[in-house]
């Protein structure tokens, strides 16, 4: 008998995986994150996480969530970095985003100000547009980012500096129902979505034949150490180069990465946050 399989959910351990200098750790949305359902649950909404949002045009989405719990402090900055083409960019053609909290309520970030930030770690200079905070409901809080034009986005959520977990997955599976290192952090709270959507359109999880289908720069999967990551968006970004991550595309990059990477705190906690799952036997 067929069974429907709960695809499992793929948890990215930042906990272990840090930085030392632990500024927001980074969070890479993917093209494939067009609803807070199909992108990144934050398990803990107060831990700091950078969430980069990227748009080659207007028209495009991309969302995560964050779970919260009662007496928590929601707190969201909207950020960009201080150089071209975002900086040039009016206020009505930067991406509008939206968070909508567990009980339903929309707020529309406000960009109130454009003040200068330099974020130590990686040495960039960053533009505050808007700041956010109030208490929080406790729940899923669900953030969209639409865009209106070319342009990339930071939206800084969280302020306790500590390192937090990202999970993945078909959002219809709740995140409590899963294992978890450290159950204390997840929130005692509802059920994360209200409205499940199936989001991956088969059950047979991150096979190697589908890794195979993803071996281009415009789509590139790769596994390594047996989970299977979208490296996409970091083709252009990675500071080695992106001829060594085009190399990855499509096939078992573990010895690659492990070769160059193993035990960096950096290139693990980077490669993470672009985790699509446990790869499929
Ligand atoms: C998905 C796979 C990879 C990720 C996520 C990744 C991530 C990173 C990160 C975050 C850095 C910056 C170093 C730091 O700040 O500590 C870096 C640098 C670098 N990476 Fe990678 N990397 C990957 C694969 C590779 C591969 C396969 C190679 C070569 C075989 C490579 C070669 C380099 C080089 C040469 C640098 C520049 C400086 C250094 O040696 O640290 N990377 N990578």
């Amino acid at each position: 008998m067929r069974r429907t399989l709960i695809a499992s959910i793929a948890l990215a351990l930042a906990a272990t995986l840090a930085a030392p200098a632990s500024a927001h750790q980074p969070v890479f949305l993917l093209p494939t994150d067009t609803t807070p359902n199909a992108g990144p649950l934050l398990v803990d909404g107060t831990v700091s996480f950078a969430i980069r949002a990227s748009f080659t045009k207007s028209g495009q989405k991309q969302a995560f969530r964050a779970a919260l719990k009662e007496g928590d402090i929601l707190e969201v900055q909207y950020l960009i970095i201080d150089k071209k083409p975002e900086k040039a960019l009016k206020n009505t053609k930067l991406p509008q985003l939206v968070i909508t909290s567990p009980l339903g309520k929309k707020f529309t970030m406000k960009f109130t100000e454009r003040t200068k930030f330099l974020e130590e770690y990686s040495r960039t200079m960053y533009l505050y547009l808007g700041r956010y905070s109030a208490p929080a409901e406790a729940g899923i809080y669900q953030f969209v980012a639409t865009s209106r034009a070319r342009a990339a986005i930071t939206i800084a959520v969280g302020y306790q500096e500590i390192p937090g977990q990202v999970l993945r997955g078909p959002a219809s599976t709740p995140p409590m129902a899963q294992p978890t290192p450290t159950p204390a952090a997840v929130a005692p709270t509802p059920k994360p979505s209200p409205t499940p959507e199936p989001e991956m359109t088969t059950q047979a999880g991150y096979t190697m034949a589908k890794v195979k289908e993803n071996n281009s720069a415009a789509s590139c999967w790769s596994v390594i150490n047996g989970n299977v990551y979208n490296l996409t968006q970091w083709i252009n970004s990675h500071p080695g180069g992106p001829s060594v991550i085009r190399g990855l595309c499509g096939v078992d990059g573990t010895s690659t990465f492990n070769g160059k990477h193993r035990g960096q705190s950096n290139p693990t906690s980077t490669l993470a946050s672009y985790l699509l799952g446990p790869l499929a036997k």
